[in-house]
């Protein structure tokens, strides 16, 4: 008979599962702001403030509108209060997220036994400090693509290291997530090929993706989106005539404002074709991953992610093709920033679950994001070892999953 487990030190339990509230509300705020991003973008309000944090110099467009009621004279562009809602809401949720975040990063350096690292606490208020400062040079450099392209990978970026802090603190908490295979040693051949091959298919499919989401924001920065009005051709031609060389200038110096974009036709048709083509690639290594992983029977609990995977990048193309084919009605290009980011984080899920397949043998995958002194295997291991340990009179690391016998 297994002994009654001893209970776990409370408040370390305490701390992780405040951490994971957190890191949720994080990732629901992160993808927010990424989307409200886009909304603000795609409805040419990117300058609705022209100043910054401010705007026109107040906390509110409502104090704007007050000073050009009582005859005060704004500097800057005519004030459209629409934009300047849109703007500013947009702002006002990523303030909202960078104190989330110094939140986080307080609780761990503050607390004796927090289980997040410092350093990637540290790199994660890096990312959306970053981020914040793309955004105000959005606003400075009047929408230079390269910058406004930046500001939605780090974004997305500050959204995926929020997803991999939870995936991990949910791993950590409930050991029905907390997956674990054959012991290393009694692995065998085939099974380390599989895994090998996964985490690297996983790899590709999450490096093809990025590349993909960066043309998706070079097209909708440089408003390419209308070169091609029609699918599956563009313009009537499957190869239509295309200035690459204009198009992919990743550096401008020209001060202009980029709003309504400045490129020639042609090389919009370039962007805009290349993303297509981008997807088609994209499509491809997202299908190889996934369909590699529902293959194989080893790989049976990263079934599900595999299967989000496939249904993600469906929606997605959906809403990429019916947006052309509408006429890029403003809700379906959001919608289709909000797939990128979903397709995101299912493929980090898909990478994070192969990640946990090599350091089955020598650590755990929450090692990079949990400190050396916190490192346990989780919550359900350390009950379980200690039962071991009461029944056996030994502390070896090597029982878990075992039954008692002596
Ligand atoms: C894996 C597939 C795809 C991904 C991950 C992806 C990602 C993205 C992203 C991140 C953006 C920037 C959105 C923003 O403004 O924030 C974008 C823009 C765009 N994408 Fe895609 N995309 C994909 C497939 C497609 C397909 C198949 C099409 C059309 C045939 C398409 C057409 C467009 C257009 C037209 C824009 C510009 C929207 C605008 O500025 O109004 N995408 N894409």
């Amino acid at each position: 008979m297994l002994p009654t487990a001893e209970p776990i030190a409370s408040p370390a339990l305490s701390t992780i599962s405040l951490l994971r509230k957190l890191a949720f509300a994080g990732v629901l705020l992160a993808f927010a702001v990424v989307v409200l991003g886009a909304y603000v973008r795609l409805t040419a309000a990117g300058l609705g403030c022209p100043d910054w944090p401010g705007c026109y110099g107040h906390l509110t467009p409502l104090g704007a509108e007050q000073s050009v009621a009582t005859g005060a004279s704004l500097s800057g562009p005519l004030l459209d209060v629409d934009k300047a809602w849109h703007e500013m809401i947009h702002r006002y949720a990523a303030g909202a997220l960078v104190l989330l975040i110094v939140l986080i990063v307080a609780l761990t350096s503050l607390s004796r036994l927090s289980p997040v690292r410092p350093r990637y606490a540290l790199g994660l208020l890096a990312t959306v400090v970053a981020q914040a400062a793309l955004g105000m040079l959005t606003v400075k450099w009047q929408l230079t693509p390269l910058i406004v392209t930046l500001h939605l990978l780090f974004g997305l970026g500050t959204l995926t290291l929020m997803w991999w802090l939870w995936l991990t603190l949910r791993n950590h908490l409930e050991p029905r997530h907390a997956w674990r295979s054959r012991a290393t040693e009694s692995k065998d051949a085939l099974q380390s090929r599989t895994e090998r091959r996964a985490r690297m298919l996983a790899g590709l499919a999450l490096v093809s993706l990025l590349t993909q989401i960066s043309l998706g924001g070079w097209t909708s920065s440089n408003y390419a989106a209308v070169a091609c009005p029609d699918f599956p051709t563009c313009q009537g031609s499957w190869w239509p005539a295309m200035d690459n060389r204009e198009a992919f200038v990743v550096w401008r110096t020209s001060t202009a404002n980029y709003e309504g974009g400045l490129l020639t036709g042609a090389a919009r048709v370039a962007i805009h074709f290349t993303h297509r083509l981008g997807a088609l690639i994209a499509t491809c290594a997202l299908l190889l991953a996934a369909v590699y992983v529902l293959c194989c029977r080893g790989l049976r609990h990263m079934h599900a992610a595999a299967m989000v995977v496939l249904v993600a990048l469906v929606l997605q193309l959906t809403i990429g093709i019916s947006m052309v084919l509408w006429g890029f009605p403003l809700w379906l290009a959001t919608a289709h920033n909000a797939g990128a980011a979903l397709t995101l984080l299912a493929v980090i899920t898909l990478v994070y679950q192969a990640q946990r397949l090599t350091q089955r043998s020598g650590g755990a995958p929450w090692r990079s994001v949990m400190p050396a002194r916190a490192f346990k295997p989780n919550a359900h291991d350390a009950m379980r070892q200690a039962a071991h340990r009461r029944c056996c009179g030994t502390s070896s690391t090597n029982v878990v999953g075992r039954t008692c016998r002596s």
